[in-house]
């Protein structure tokens, strides 16, 4: 058994990295059988489960999509707000009912939520039958955990982290998009995250493995390659070589793959460089997610973001000036310890200057082991959801703004997927990542498209294809 301690999480004692080659082998021991998984929170974690989906089909299992007719479910879990630890418990316990009729049943939980100690203490101590609790430092662990499992709880969760895994597989969801990590890790502790704990510190991959494994999926006929970090452009500080992630950006678009995106940005890492490379490559789209958090330079200081109201709006409108029609999304946070009522307004402010094109915005929630859960907070949470609810207002207002000036326009667009809700229509992305529904068949999943835009809305378009290239 191995429990998680926040100490040895926020450890930054930089041992060497370990680069380790994963060559294990599988056998199919459990023919017949299905997994159900579940993932919750980001594209890390979407991608994590790529890694379990990948393992699990390799012990033989087979996936279902029906909950009832499993024999092991995988909650791949997140702790970023406490709604995201709430959803996790309540499937819980649909597993947990699910258990007294399959005593059979294997349950497993893995992700951020099971990084913090109190929450294993909680499955410890009131739900005892989770058959298997993983970290996110040793996922490749989870096959030996399966095999070995005697429906006795076990739990290996590490805290420290100064390993990276090669030649991991992965099951990827999509043919047409793929996930590549480049960087593990957070090492920036804004105040009110729990990332940089449950994910660890900072480390890159190497820039040799990275585009080793562009080349093999643009071999495999990916479209599009999306990298993956905390902070990508953070990438390659922790390797002491003489490369970042303007270098590594520049060689994966010299690889030639169609599109190349990248998520998320810290404005802080932010260089000429990485702007001019972006503006220079027509695979690297034009599109930039660049969380703003507040618009408040006390709040910023008191979030630890490292920059201020007027940095953000220079590296903002630097980007706008130098990358043709890029489109910029961002994160809020409201009601941050003490935010004040000008602080707040501070934040419409920002927002009616950037008019982005997209805002994720969240009401704080404090999160254990964080410096700002130990910060008094007055505000009422009434305060807080009005204060969402306007800011929604305003960002929303600006998304459809963007969206209607694609109206009429014929613009590029990557298709992924069958429409969900009608089967007469596919979608897929423009290159500035955004939505689009095509009346059209399936044949056109993997093609990169010329649309016209017929309407638009806050969150998507609706267009249809004007001429087809390959
Ligand atoms: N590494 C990324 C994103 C991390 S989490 C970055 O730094 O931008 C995604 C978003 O969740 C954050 O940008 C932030 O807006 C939000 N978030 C993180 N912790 C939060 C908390 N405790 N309460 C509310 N929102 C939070
Ligand atoms: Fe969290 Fe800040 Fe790291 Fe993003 S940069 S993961 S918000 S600590
Ligand atoms: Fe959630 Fe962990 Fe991602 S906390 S947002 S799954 S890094």
């Amino acid at each position: 058994m191995n429990m998680p301690d926040l100490c040895i999480a926020k450890d930054r004692k930089k041992t060497e990295i370990k680069y380790i080659y994963n060559d294990k082998e599988y056998q199919p021991l459990f023919k017949n059988k299905k997994y159900f998984l579940r993932t919750y929170g980001c594209q890390m974690n979407v991608h994590d489960s790529e890694e379990i989906k990948f393992y699990l089909e390799a012990l033989g299992f087979e996936a279902t999509e029906v909950l009832e007719k499993a024999d092991i479910v995988v909650l791949n879990t997140c702790a970023i707000r406490e709604n995201a630890k709430d959803k996790v418990y309540g499937y819980l316990g649909r597993c947990k009912h699910l258990k007294q009729e399959k005593p059979d049943l294997i349950i497993c939980l893995c992700g951020c939520l099971v990084q913090e100690p109190h929450e294993v203490e909680e499955l410890k101590n009131k739900h005892k039958y989770v058959d298997i609790i993983i970290g996110t430092h040793n996922i490749h662990e989870l096959p030996e955990l399966i095999m070995k499992n005697n429906h006795y709880q076990d739990i290996e969760v590490y805290s420290n982290s100064d390993e990276v895994y090669e030649n991991v597989k992965y099951k990827r969801d999509s043919k047409v998009c793929a996930w590549i990590n480049i960087t593990y890790g957070c090492d920036k502790f804004c105040t009110y995250c729990i990332v940089p704990f449950t994910r660890g510190r900072e480390r890159s991959r190497k820039m040799e493995n990275i585009l080793e494994e562009v080349k093999e999926l643009k071999k495999e006929g990916y479209q599009e390659v999306t990298l993956l970090g905390q902070n990508v452009n953070a990438y390659g500080k922790d390797l002491g070589l003489n490369y970042d992630f303007a270098t590594l950006l520049e060689e994966v678009a010299k690889i030639g793959i169609p599109r190349i995106r990248f998520v998320t940005s810290h404005p802080w890492n932010f260089t000429d460089e990485m702007i001019d490379v972006i503006a220079k490559y027509d695979n690297i789209m034009p599109y930039v997610h660049l969380p703003i958090q507040s618009g408040s330079d006390e709040i910023l200081k008191k979030m630890n973001r490292k920059y201020t109201i007027e940095e953000y709006k220079t590296l903002f409108n630097k980007i706008k000036e130098k990358v043709k029609n890029v489109a910029i999304t961002t994160d809020i946070i409201v009601g941050f310890p003490n935010e004040t009522d000008a602080d707040f307004k501070a934040t419409l402010d920002i927002v009616k200057y950037c008019q982005f094109d997209n805002a994720f915005t969240f009401i704080y929630s404090p999160r254990v082991g964080t410096l700002a859960a130990q910060m008094e907070d007055k505000i009422p949470y009434e305060v807080k959801q009005e204060r969402l609810k306007k800011l929604n207002e305003l960002v929303n207002s600006y998304s459809l703004k963007s969206n209607q000036k694609l109206l009429g326009k014929i613009v590029k667009v990557l298709v992924t997927e069958e429409s969900e809700k009608d089967k007469n229509k596919v979608c897929g992305y423009t290159e500035t990542m955004k939505l689009v529904n095509i009346v059209g068949n399936k044949d056109l999943i993997g093609k990169i498209i010329d649309v016209e835009i017929t309407s638009a809305k806050s969150f998507s378009l609706d267009g249809i294809v004007k001429s087809l290239k390959d």
